[in-house]
């Protein structure tokens, strides 16, 4: 029997996740976007609810139902996620980052739409957007055992020292490592991951149904919530 199957061990527990990938208006009928289906996000969200966790779920632009008994926060952009997730972040027992969140944004998205003008292409400017799960780190409410914070990784290649080094970078408590490219983890119903933990830890996950990923993920969350 696997650890978590079947048991009721997150109940009483408030857990928020993020899923799917952030849209950033260029003008009112283009965006830059990515190709997140939050598949993985909502088989957390899924898995969250069966073991007993109040669950919300921030949803970036994610066409799946909507799972039983978890609350749902659609929103759009970068910045309206974060502050989606910052709301309802207090009190939580966990915090996780599976959404695709984009790194920039156009600097000035326009009312109108944009049209050919028969001359040069009009370049988009870019703006940095803020860093949803740094800024959930460094704002963490101080409390025993703490909120555990979760993020995502999507590499291509040197998965683990870039893993490790995101890890680091970002200050969370868990990592979720999972290599890209060459038709893996992007829309697919099956992901194989690592998950990174701070001290060294690294679970590996072989490829499975995203919802076995999400339960790996969940018994460590648990183990730091109990241990
Ligand atoms: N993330 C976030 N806010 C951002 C960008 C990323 O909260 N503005 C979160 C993602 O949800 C994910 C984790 O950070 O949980 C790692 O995302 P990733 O894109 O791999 O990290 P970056 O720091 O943006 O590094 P990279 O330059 O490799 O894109
Ligand atoms: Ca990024």
């Amino acid at each position: 029997l696997r650890r978590g199957e079947n048991s009721n061990d997150l109940s009483g527990r408030r857990i928020v996740i993020s899923a799917g990938g952030t849209r950033e208006a260029i003008d009112p009928v283009r965006y830059i976007g990515n190709h997140s289906s939050g598949k993985q996000g909502y088989a957390l969200a899924r898995t969250a609810a069966a073991r007993g966790a109040q669950v919300t779920l921030v949803a970036a632009n994610v066409s799946l139902p909507d799972p039983a008994g978890v609350e749902v926060v659609p929103v759009t952009s970068a910045v309206e996620l974060g502050e989606a997730v910052q709301e309802r972040r207090s009190g939580a027992d966990a915090v996780v980052m599976a959404a695709a969140v984009a790194d920039f944004r156009p600097s000035s998205s326009v009312g109108s739409k944009i049209k050919k003008s028969g001359g040069e292409p009009v370049p988009i400017g870019l703006a940095e957007n803020p860093d949803i799960l740094a800024e959930l780190v460094r704002t963490r409410p101080e409390r025993a055992p703490g909120q555990t914070v979760v993020g995502f990784a999507a590499e291509t290649d040197d998965v683990i020292a870039n893993g490790r080094a995101k890890l680091e970078r970002k200050g969370c408590d868990l990592l979720v490592v999972n290599q890209v490219g060459q038709g893996r983890a992007f829309g697919t119903d099956d992901n194989q991951a690592v998950i990174l933990g701070t001290g060294g830890s690294a679970t590996e996950v072989p490829n499975g149904p995203k919802e076995d990923l999400a339960d790996r993920v969940w018994d460590l969350v648990v183990e730091r919530l109990t241990g």
